[in-house]
């Protein structure tokens, strides 16, 4: 039977995302919008797309939660983006009423449903999420790592002149200034990337402007674009995760996950590397870090936690 994927919010993410699900024929879309036009008309451009491309889904738009009943996939990308000059953390208070409205809408209509985050302050957000709607952990995840490390390996394929798809790689921690990439585990064709900079095929200090360049990767593009922020990348990042649920790829992704002690962390969401199948979260995995990358890991997690406190000071309900 056909899946059903709620998409809420559609603007500029959401709508992508509705077109790349459709181009996938992952399932039937309900795009849900408080700007009932919007998610209607985008619903009906991309529903009409399909004498073109020829799939074969079915795509409405709607600002009711009963039209979203019983999904299996939900994406929220409700909220407001970033503006130039703006840090995701800058969203905090606006977002956080939208994403407590959400969790409203979504838990007592499809609480069985696997839902991803992609509203920022991304980690703080999706513990929101977590903690207002009640839904399990496991099935509770935020999107920031396949998109950070996707900008990572862009740089780096670029600066190599290698084919992406020949290098393999992971952001961790939060999504901010502080995330983490990882160039010990990095890995272009067979070789580790540390191995490439001791044989001078790139540059200790390329890499650090590369690395510093990906942390910066969302404020480069809100800079450029001037009206909003990116959503090409972090639609395709999005429609990655719901695949490997749909289609219980159990693959193994860089997502913002539920830690229980893992990492060392307790009651917090962060980027870790996740195995992802169909029952959601199915495993976090515990690579090991080398000195130097736990405590970059340690530093932005400790960013995450400031952020869940300024989340506590304005609901306290979320500091429980
Ligand atoms: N319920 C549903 N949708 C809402 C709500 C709400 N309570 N509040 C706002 N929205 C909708 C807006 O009407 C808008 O159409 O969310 C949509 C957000 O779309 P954009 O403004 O185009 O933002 P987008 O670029 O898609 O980014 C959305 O994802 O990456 C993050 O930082 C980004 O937090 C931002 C979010």
């Amino acid at each position: 039977m056909s899946k059903k994927i709620s998409l809420i919010g559609a603007g500029q993410i959401g709508g992508t995302l509705a077109h790349l699900i459709a181009i996938k024929e992952l399932g039937n879309i309900v795009l849900f919008d408080v700007a009932e036009g919007l998610a209607k008309g985008k619903a009906l451009d991309i529903a009409q797309s399909s004498g073109v491309t020829g799939f074969n889904v079915n795509i409405v738009g709607t600002n009711n939660y009963n039209d979203t009943k019983d999904s299996d996939v939900i994406i929220i990308t409700a909220g407001v983006p970033r503006k130039p000059g703006m840090s995701r953390d800058d969203l905090l208070g606006t977002n956080l009423k939208i994403i407590k409205q959400v969790a409203d809408g979504i838990k007592s209509t499809s609480p069985k449903a696997f839902v991803i985050c992609i509203t920022n302050p991304l980690d703080v957000i999706v513990m929101a999420l977590q903690k207002y709607s009640g839904l399990p952990t496991n099935m509770i995840v935020g999107m920031a790592g396949i998109l950070d490390s996707s900008r990572f390996k862009y740089f780096l394929s670029k600066e190599l002149n290698e084919p992406i798809k020949n290098i393999h790689s992971m952001v961790l921690g939060g999504h901010g200034d502080t995330m983490v990439p990882m160039p010990k585990h990095t890995k272009i064709k067979n070789k580790i990337l540390v191995d490439l900079v001791k044989e001078n095929k790139i540059s200790k200090s390329k890499l650090d402007e590369i690395v510093n360049r990906t942390r910066k990767g969302g404020a480069e593009i809100v800079k450029l674009l001037e009206k909003g922020s990116a959503f090409y990348a972090p639609a395709a990042s999005g429609v990655e995760m719901a695949e490997a649920y749909i289609k219980d790829q159990k693959k193994t992704l860089p997502c913002a996950a539920y830690l229980n002690g893992e990492y060392g962390y307790k009651d917090i969401y962060a980027g870790v590397p996740v195995m992802i199948g169909k029952n959601g979260v199915e495993k976090i995995l515990e690579i090991e870090l080398e000195n130097n990358e736990k405590s970059n890991f340690d530093v932005s997690i400790n960013a995450v936690k400031e952020l869940c406190n300024a989340a506590a000071k304005i609901d306290p309900v979320l500091g429980k």
